[in-house]
């Protein structure tokens, strides 16, 4: 089975000519599959935005924080569930040797400076965080670590249902340890971390890959636009989906990579 992984391609600040570019770089590695690992565009347009590639070949993807601008995760998710792409509903068989599960995530304020002075537009464009840019720093954390719990405890519920596999590849929107949040080629800065980390997610990977050693667990995010890898023990890896420094990330979508599952 052929895969294609794109992640952050914000599809919704692309012009029509570099669309068009986009999906014949997508249709050259003629996937069987297409992972989408969030930020596709905003919840005005991300279903006609998923469907664009959904004409290329089926797709398996997680929501990212700017898919839900406009909206709210509730009635977002709400029309997510009804579209078959979405994951967080139960593991899927990609092969014999691999299963497939996903979650958003969510940058969860567990690391980092929690006292960073940087804003983001997700608390005023999403209506479950608003009213976060103008509160204590405590406050605002103490809401973004109850939404990463709650990603952390629908992946433990996917993870409990999962048929023994001896690969499974893992979709994240948010990159779930600090040290796999790339930017420019090096890890973001403390400012950054505690809105670009899903901590609670982390610690799920990590409690299953312990107790699962013959298992190889490879998880796909975005979120930070830089790209680069990390591995926090030897069965698991991230592999965080970007541009090269100083390559422009918005409004240049590109494929992230293609491979053969066997
Ligand atoms: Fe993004
Ligand atoms: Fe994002």
């Amino acid at each position: 089975m052929r895969v294609v992984w794109v992640t952050d391609v914000h599809l919704n600040f692309v012009e029509v000519e570099r669309m068009k570019a986009f999906a014949d770089a997508i249709m050259r590695e003629r996937p069987d599959r297409i992972f989408v690992t969030g930020d596709t565009a905003e919840a005005h347009d991300v279903e006609k935005c998923f469907d664009l590639m959904r004409a290329i070949a089926p797709c398996h993807g997680v929501l990212g924080n700017h898919d839900y601008y406009g909206s709210s995760i509730a009635a977002l998710r709400d029309r997510a569930r009804r579209t078959g792409w979405w994951l967080p509903h139960e593991p899927v068989r990609l092969t014999e040797a691999t299963m497939l599960v996903g979650v958003d995530g969510w940058g969860d304020g567990r690391c980092g400076n929690l006292e960073s002075r940087v804003l983001l537009s997700d608390w005023k464009e999403i209506a479950e965080l608003d009213g976060l840019l103008f509160c204590e720093s405590a406050q605002r954390c103490a809401k973004l670590q109850a939404v990463g719990a709650a990603e952390a405890d629908a992946l433990r519920i996917q993870l409990a249902t999962l048929e023994p596999t001896r690969e499974l590849i893992v979709l994240t929107h948010v990159p779930p340890f600090p040290e796999a949040c790339w930017y420019q080629g090096k890890q973001s800065s403390p400012d950054w971390l505690p809105w670009f980390t899903c901590v609670a997610v982390g610690e799920v990977l990590l409690a299953h890959a312990r107790a699962h050693p013959a298992m190889t667990i490879t998880v796909l995010c975005g979120h930070t636009h830089g790209t680069g890898e990390y591995r926090p023990v030897e069965n698991l890896v991230v592999r965080t989906g970007g541009w090269p420094p100083g390559v422009q990330s918005y409004g240049n979508p590109i494929v992230q990579d293609a491979w053969a599952i066997l």
